[in-house]
């Protein structure tokens, strides 16, 4: 049974008692450029190249369907994360009210989503960087380019930009420099000019014979991009998590939520439109800056160079925020004894988790440079879904075994939502590759190793 055992809410409630205060400052506008934010970046400037290659045009159709995903999720989310109002991630969430194992394996899944998702960025900003570099006819040598086996018959070796963004990144993050709601709107408002710009110049380049085939790979391609496009809308359960410090979370956080995956979705399905619509889809095979790449050959060199900057500055809060994230979720399993000690160790003069910010930038950074953006792209989703997954089944759960906890937040249409909830994330995990489903399987069967062999026993609660 100690396999279920629970940290009772009331001594969450009162260890947390620091982060009590936090202000209730943020309405739905707030939110949803919280959401904004942390979803753009490398999903839709990179990835959009290999989803057309699979999809074809009908890569806005993959759009629309993750989005959806995404939208019963986050509901379900929300509501999870705001049943106990600490400031924290699902992990704290699910060992008050799941047990230690769940929360564990949400933990250890969570890693997936952030510390890998901070490699793939890296390695999009990288793509993006060489891109703006080469305008101004600047090349870095090829085998420093990209990973090993990034694109088909070039000899690369290793992705230097992308480790080099991940070091400055943890550098700020080490010592204690996170992003501010200012700096978040600012990127927010070039990220989202930038897109616009694509969509609006992009629009005059159309050949809608590029359009033709829709679907040159039926279905199956189609739900295929879907399961990595869902990549593009990662981050927006940063807006769930911000639960405690909204205004009024019944109205502000379905709104935050619903806008945020809305704006991205229409601007998504806009850019997939132009650039299928600009360049024969088959055509972005090894491309690692495919929406600068179609305005280039549409003629328009100034209009991508701006785009390449403006991705280059975007993305670097999607690497910060998701960095912060992984430090974080790290930092709690370690001071629940679930990890070691060391882990959890506060730098006296920076305040900040000095060695975790470190060995997590360190690793990822080298995993960023090391392995190709699709391969990242595929396991990020699975184990991202597969944390969704186990957190809606967790709201159906809760309402059962703790219909009285307070809920800041409750989740629409239960039980319908977190049903659909689980079974669209279920119907996009099913659509990765194999091999990404083994890897899975060998990233879960390491946590429940280090599980039996080390947190089980050295857990805070158990003593
Ligand atoms: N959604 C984020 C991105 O596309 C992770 O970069």
């Amino acid at each position: 049974m100690s396999l279920f055992r629970k940290k009772s809410v009331e001594h969450l409630l009162a260890t947390s008692a620091q982060t009590a205060g936090l202000k209730k400052a943020l309405g739905g506008l707030d939110l949803t450029f919280l959401g904004v934010g942390a979803i753009i970046g490398t999903g839709i400037f990179v990835l959009t190249g290999t989803g057309a290659v699979q999809a074809g045009p009908a890569l806005m159709i993959s759009f629309v369907i993750a989005a959806i995903a995404c939208g019963f999720a986050a509901l379900a989310y929300a509501e999870f994360a705001s049943t106990i109002p600490v400031a924290g991630s699902i992990y704290t969430y699910s060992y008050a009210t799941l047990g230690e194992l769940a929360a564990w394996i949400i933990g250890w899944d969570l890693m997936l989503e952030y510390g890998l998702a901070t490699s793939a960025v890296s390695v999009g900003w990288s793509g993006y960087l060489q891109s703006l570099l080469s305008g101004f006819g600047v090349s870095l040598p090829t085998a420093l380019t990209a990973a090993p086996g990034a694109i088909p018959g070039v000899h690369t070796l290793f992705n230097l930009p992308a480790f080099l963004v991940m070091m400055a990144i943890t550098t700020l993050l080490s010592v204690g420099i996170r992003e501010s709601a200012r700096i978040n709107n600012i990127m927010v408002a070039i990220k989202v000019t930038v897109v616009l710009l694509v969509i609006v110049v992009g629009v005059f380049h159309v050949t809608p014979a590029n359009w033709h085939p829709f679907m040159p790979n039926g279905w199956s391609g189609v739900f295929g991009a879907a399961a990595v496009m869902f990549f593009a809308f990662i981050g927006f359960d940063a807006v769930s998590s911000a639960a405690e410090e909204v205004k009024n979370p019944k109205r502000d956080l379905p709104v935050g939520i619903i806008a945020s995956l809305g704006v991205c979705a229409v601007l998504y399905v806009a850019v997939a439109a132009v650039v299928t619509g600009i360049v024969p889809s088959e055509k972005f095979v090894g491309i690692s800056h495919p929406v600068s790449y179609a305005l280039q050959l549409a003629g328009q060199n100034w209009v991508a160079g701006f785009i390449d900057l403006g991705a280059v500055l975007g993305m670097l809060t999607v690497i910060l925020v998701m960095a912060y994230g992984q430090t974080r979720v790290i930092f709690a399993m370690s001071r629940d004894g679930l990890l070691p000690a060391k882990l959890s160790k506060v730098h006296p003069r920076f305040s900040t988790p000095f060695f975790t910010t470190w060995l997590v930038g360190i690793f990822f950074g080298l995993i960023g440079a090391l392995v190709p953006l699709n391969v990242l792209a595929e396991l990020i989703n699975i184990g991202t879904l597969a944390a969704f997954s186990m957190v809606s089944i967790a709201v159906l759960v809760l309402r059962k075994t703790h219909p009285d906890l307070p809920r800041a937040f409750r989740c629409p249409g239960v039980p319908v939502v977190p049903v659909l909830a689980v079974a669209s994330c279920l119907f996009l995990m099913l659509n990765l590759k194999g091999v990404t489903w083994g890897a899975f399987g060998i990233w879960l069967a390491i946590g429940m190793l280090v599980y039996f062999g080390y947190s089980r026993r050295h857990s805070k609660l158990a003593k």
